[in-house]
């Protein structure tokens, strides 16, 4: 994983070392799993994303100084968007995928220089205390398998005073494909490599994630869950985003590109048949709290 330039100040302390040694040996092999993630076709699929991102973003209550973390940034298009939002203050945008940081470092530094730093680090593992004045997300927590450990590590990020502002993946989010995505996976072509396949995502309701957020200490939490079904224009980019962005992990179990294709294929004929044609079923969990001062 390629090291960052965040002063040794704000790393985790000494005396968490071996426990962070061992920990570091998952996501390192989490690291590699996510630098599967294509930076270049998410960035061109990812307006559903963007466009839910937005609405976060606008609810944001900035003085314009803070330091901020985007936690999960993908390929910069909401860090972005952060930082224009920001008269003087700076981002640092963590990621585990290399390949997502090189494409946000590429789209980002040019306008930004040095109120935009990019680092390499599982967010459950942060290597980060009192850090930050506030904590953005989205799209991002739900692959995160340890959800309590997720809440910890940002909570430890923290300033005190500082805010939690996120959005992710909900219960029910993408029920319909995921149904299908199952049963797909257990017919003859695709059952030696996808039985037994546990699901890559967490998908809390919004009770669950608010007693996550205060049992590890969040207070002034609120939660909530919101629909955003999502229809694509035809069968080709509806295909595109869906192995970009969905059946990523479940493609790279497939052994071969026409395997692969079949899979993507044969969940786009279904959608052809819905109606509306070529819709996600998506919902998204609002996560708000503080830490207290
Ligand atoms: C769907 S993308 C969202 C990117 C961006 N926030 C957006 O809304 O466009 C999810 C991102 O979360 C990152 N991610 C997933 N698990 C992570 C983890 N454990 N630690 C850090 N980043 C993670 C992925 O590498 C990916 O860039």
């Amino acid at each position: 994983m390629r090291s960052q330039s965040v002063p040794t100040s704000q790393l985790a302390g000494a005396g968490r070392n071996i426990a962070v040694e061992s920990r570091e040996s998952v996501a390192e092999r989490d690291s590699r799993r996510d630098r599967r993630w294509n930076a270049a076709a998410y960035h061109r699929v990812s307006q559903p994303q963007v466009s839910w991102g937005k609405k976060i973003l606008a609810g944001l209550r900035l003085r314009g100084d803070e330091v901020l973390m985007d936690a999960g940034c993908g390929t910069g298009r909401l860090t972005g968007e952060l930082l224009d939002a920001l008269e003087d203050g700076r981002v640092v945008g963590v990621d585990i995928s290399e390949n997502m940081l090189a494409a946000a470092r590429e789209h980002l530094r040019p306008q930004f220089g040095s109120r935009i730093q990019l680092v390499a680090a599982d967010l459950a593992h942060l290597p980060f205390e009192q850090t930050f004045d506030g904590i953005f997300s989205t799209a991002a927590f739900h692959w995160v398998p340890n959800q309590k450990q997720l809440f910890l590590s940002l909570w430890h990020a923290l300033r005190p005073g500082g805010w939690l502002r996120a959005q992710c993946g909900g219960a029910r989010n993408l029920a319909r494909l995921r149904r299908r995505i199952d049963r797909l996976g257990t017919t003859p072509r695709f059952a030696a490599y996808l039985a037994g396949f546990p699901t890559p995502w967490v998908f809390h309701n919004a009770e669950e994630a608010a007693a996550l957020l205060v049992e590890v200490g969040f207070r002034e939490t609120e939660t909530n869950l919101d629909p955003a079904l999502t229809v694509f224009d035809d069968a080709q980019t509806y295909s595109e985003f869906v192995r970009t962005v969905i059946v990523r992990l479940h493609l790279e179990r497939l052994p071969d590109a026409s395997l692969r294709t079949e899979f993507v294929d044969e969940l786009t004929r279904q959608a052809s048949t819905d109606d509306p044609p070529f819709a996600l079923d998506y919902w998204r969990l609002n996560l708000s709290g503080s830490k207290p001062a």
